[in-house]
């Protein structure tokens, strides 16, 4: 089998504790998982359970206190300050915030050309790539002559993909790049997420505390709870058939636009907290199935038979 991309094995992560003598703040526990080339790795987990600590680790903006960043098979879990630069062409960010992400003071043109400047591109060849990038995020060419406040969110998150784009990373971190986003521009801009990544092979570490997003753009998809990996398997399998009773939760307590399955979805909550209270004092701890809350389209319920009617969008065919 071939090795992959990125393979972070038992990664630990500190924050400093505040206060005289506090002790430091664990916030990942040992977190193992893989990307491989050309894969969207969803990363899944309530707020607050480490998702941007593990993309910071790995981009490396936040001290690894243990385990192993592997990427390309060269250990970058402590890298020197010029080595991380030379590895940034390979492993690219996108933030979630398009309106705080772009220097507002400088064209996109400026914005776009800068880091292939830094690299050592000449002027002409950068302005070339620029023309190209433009067109792969569909972005008309005199975009390059705008400053970023005369573009809308979706707009402006397309440039920062480009931006994200313009040295050809193997690798980018995307953490929650579509969550500022109104539902149509969502859409819009996970597809485009997907065109670049069947043009140009690039992987993605795709974060997102949205269950329906991270089903539309992932292979796979890695649970985390309270800096623990919970869950990680098929896309497909995790976002419907969760075998974790954390997932579970997750699932039934992502919002669905129809305030008839919303209330089903709250009853199913409730049957499962109870299930779950039972279940610890009972003799086994087996996780109740999501059959009958039209999760899986199990029989014997009114409800939807299928996530889509569940109110999950597609999955990544
Ligand atoms: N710079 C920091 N210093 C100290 N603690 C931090 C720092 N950044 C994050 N934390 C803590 O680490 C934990 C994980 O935070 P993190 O931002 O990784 O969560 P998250 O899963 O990305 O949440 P969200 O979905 O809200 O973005 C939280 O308890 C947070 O308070
Ligand atoms: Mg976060």
């Amino acid at each position: 089998m071939t090795e992959p991309l990125l393979s972070c094995r038992d990664v630990v992560v500190e924050y400093p504790g505040t206060g005289f003598r506090a002790r430091p703040q664990r916030v990942l526990h040992e977190v193992s998982l893989s990307v491989r080339q050309g894969e969207t790795l969803g990363l899944v987990g309530e707020s607050g359970s480490g998702k941007t600590t593990l993309g910071r680790a790995i981009l490396g903006l936040v001290p690894v206190s243990g385990g192993t960043v592997v990427f390309a098979g060269r250990d970058i879990t402590r890298l020197g300050r010029q080595e991380r630069r030379d590895l940034s062409a390979a492993i690219q960010v996108v933030f979630q915030d398009p309106y705080s992400s772009l220097n507002p003071a400088r064209t996109v043109g400026d914005i776009l050309t800068e880091p292939l400047l830094v690299a050592g591109v000449s002027r002409s060849q950068a302005d070339q790539r620029i023309r190209d990038l433009l067109d792969q995020v569909h972005l008309p060419a005199d975009a390059a002559r705008r400053l970023p406040r005369e573009f809308s969110g979706g707009q402006r998150q397309r440039i920062a993909i480009a931006r994200a784009l313009s040295r050809s990373p193997r690798l980018v971190v995307c953490d929650e790049p579509v969550s500022a986003l109104d539902l149509t521009n969502q859409t819009r801009v996970l597809d485009l997420f997907i065109e670049i990544q069947e043009r140009t092979g690039v992987a993605y570490l795709f974060i997102t505390h949205d269950l329906a997003v991270v089903r539309r753009i992932s292979h796979r998809v890695a649970v985390l709870r309270r800096g623990d990996i919970v869950e990680i398997g098929d896309a497909r399998q995790v976002t419907t058939e969760p075998t974790h009773l954390y997932t579970q939760r997750l699932l039934l307590a992502a919002p669905v636009p129809d305030p008839r399955l919303q209330a089903e979805r709250r009853a199913a909550r409730r049957r499962l907290a109870e299930q779950v209270t039972r279940s610890q004092t009972g003799p086994t701890n087996r996780p109740p199935t999501m059959t009958g809350v039209g999760i899986t389209g199990g029989p014997a319920t009114d409800g939807p038979a299928t996530a889509a009617a569940a109110g999950v969008p597609g999955e990544r065919a």
